[in-house]
């Protein structure tokens, strides 16, 4: 375990216990990057009223049992009771030359590993994909990666709506119009259309109207005719959603769909039980949960709504019943929701009925990773000419396409420089969206995206171009380029420095499934690694030894942004 931050808070930890017994070696040692040293230890201070001491003092104790280690070069304390602590060079370097020989380049495994199911990008059948399902898309995938790197076993679940009472108007849109002459239309992915087309008729044609509420009733009661009709629209769905899917390289295949009406059959059982266990009430007519916790307006209970009046079940119903089905017949110890953030409250309230439940124990945890809004670039939202939410595949064509204009004229070869602009444009669309805290929203500008410089996509994907293009000039295949690291410069000690790291931000978009903290890191391995390569010739180092620990250091920081790129599902051209 090479991941500096880990090493020092294991000396500290033993340090803690030396001084002052094993009471207390379980204080957090409070290691954080530091502006005056390597890093700085903060566990001086938390200790003093425990201890009863001045924290100056409690420094100079652990300061003075620091000093002298394999890792450590220097442990000061400053102000009023922090440790700066700076690391030994040979340390550094020893710690990269390993990082390198590791193919998991010290990305710790996860042990003991879980089983999570991640709840993303939330495609509804007969609908296109539109801008708000960019971010829950790109991030769920890029989460789902990560953990799967750490060793857990992850179940992809797209929930797809594929069920409702918009589907009789679709189905008595598509007899009018005939089967076939719907199918042609739904190919090319035109769902909208053919959607607006059929609520129009729906609001205008009382006689049309009557026929999709009974078809509604008929689709319930699973009539084959109209369960036939009713496929075909989900079909044509999943080969529109496996395209965009492709085109984006997102890991969601047909069989992690998880469509809503695969819990069709378990609605009246889930019902019965929440009902049985006095979860669930009558109220109005409908049976309804309510959770502790949440009130309405009027600042009554708020009800989480399981049956209506009519005999309906609804969305909250089915994502009722799909978490006990996670929890119980899944066995995830760990749920992730990666869905916007105007579904908060529905999914506390699905979580906080499962806990009354006795389905989500303390054994497992349920979280809402909340999606925020992508804005049009002066903010509102991001539209189409005619009102609409601006289509996904609209944003990733003009992605390409600009991107293609970007680099058109060091590509002479049409069919390579639209292979590279689709490197280029994807990432540049997937980045600019992993970049941003997922929670906090953001205005799409492509130029911005699209900018060779600063913490962008392109950015990130040239650096590895450029490192590239130093092995093929110096014709050195990069498994030659094993070092040892040795440490001459500053520069070289701050890049390798940043590159232990990688596993420390990889477990951090674990923790609470944020890999814009995983694109803060590569973005910074890439300026780390800009400014190595304006101060430190690589292929002209003065010295042998010096040139093949450079060359080591550049195969390490192409290596870690490789992986990292991979686990963000960034594509990354071989040249740019
Ligand atoms: N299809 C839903 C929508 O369009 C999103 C699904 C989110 N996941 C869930 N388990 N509710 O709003």
């Amino acid at each position: 375990m090479t991941d500096p931050q880990q090493a020092l808070a294991r000396l500290m930890t033993t340090a803690l216990a030396a001084a002052y017994g094993p009471d207390h070696a379980d204080a957090d040692p409070l290691i954080r990057p530091s502006q005056f040293a390597d890093y700085q230890s903060n566990v001086a201070l938390s200790l003093a009223k425990r201890l009863n001491r001045p924290p100056r003092e409690i420094a100079a104790e652990l300061a003075g049992r620091l000093g002298d280690s394999e890792v450590i070069e220097t442990a000061e304390v400053s102000g009023p009771g922090f440790i700066n602590l700076t690391l030994r060079e040979d340390w550094i370097a020893a710690q990269a030359t390993a990082q390198l020989a590791d193919p998991r380049l010290d990305v710790a495994e996860a042990a003991p590993a879980q089983t999570t199911v991640v709840d993303y990008s939330g495609p509804n059948v007969a609908k296109e994909l539109h801008v708000g399902h960019l971010r829950a898309t790109v991030v769920g995938d890029a989460v789902v990666r990560v953990l799967e790197h750490l060793g857990h076993k992850v179940v992809r679940a797209a929930h797809l709506g594929d069920w409702g009472t918009p589907f009789g108007m679709l189905i008595e849109n598509a007899l009018d119009i005939g089967e076939e002459a719907t199918h042609d239309q739904l190919a090319t992915g035109e769902f909208t259309a053919f959607y607006q087309a059929a609520r129009a008729k729906f609001d205008t044609d009382p006689a049309f109207a009557v026929r999709s509420r009974r078809r509604v009733v008929e689709l319930q009661a699973g009539d084959e005719q109209t369960l036939r009709l009713w496929r075909r629209f989900v079909d044509d769905s999943m080969e529109y959603l496996h395209k965009i899917y492709s085109v984006l390289d997102i890991t969601l295949t047909d069989a992690d769909m998880d469509p809503e009406s695969f819990y069709n059959p378990m609605l009246a059982d889930v019902c019965a039980e929440l009902e049985a266990d006095g979860v669930a009430v009558i109220s109005d007519g409908a049976l309804c949960a309510f959770p502790p916790g949440f009130t309405g307006r009027d600042g009554g209970p708020l009800p989480l709504i399981l049956r209506k009046s009519d005999g309906g079940y609804g969305y909250a119903t089915t994502d009722v019943a799909a978490i006990r089905y996670r929890l119980g017949k899944l066995g995830a110890t760990r749920l992730i929701y990666v869905v916007g953030s105007e579904q908060h409250q529905h999914l506390l309230m699905v979580f906080a009925v499962a806990r009354q439940a006795g389905w989500l124990t303390d054994a497992a945890s349920a979280e809402h990773a909340e999606i925020g809004l992508v804005t049009a670039p002066g903010g509102g939202r991001l539209r189409t000419r005619s009102g609409d939410q601006a289509k996904l595949i609209t944003l990733i064509e003009e992605a390409i396409d600009r991107a293609e204009r970007v680099i058109a004229e060091r590509y002479d070869d049409p069919g390579l420089r639209r292979q590279i602009a689709e490197a280029v444009g994807i990432g540049a669309l997937k980045y600019g969206d992993l970049s941003v805290a997922r929670n906090s929203s953001y205005a799409l500008d492509f130029d911005r995206m699209l900018a060779l410089t600063g913490n962008t996509g392109p950015y990130l994907q040239y650096a590895t171009a450029r490192i590239r293009s130093i092995f093929r000039k110096g014709e050195i295949s990069l498994d030659q380029a094993t070092g040892p690291v040795r440490i001459t410069e500053h520069a070289e000690r701050e890049l390798a420095l940043q590159l232990l790291g990688f596993g420390a931000a990889v477990w951090q978009v674990s923790e609470a499934a944020e890999p814009h903290k995983l694109a803060a890191f590569l973005f910074e391995t890439a300026s780390a690694f800009t400014t190595f390569y304006e101060k430190c010739p690589v292929l002209q180092a003065p010295e042998e030894s010096v040139r093949s620990s450079r060359l080591a250091l550049s195969a390490l920081t192409l290596r870690v942004l490789l992986a990292g790129l991979d686990l963000l599902g960034i594509p990354v051209p071989e040249r740019m």
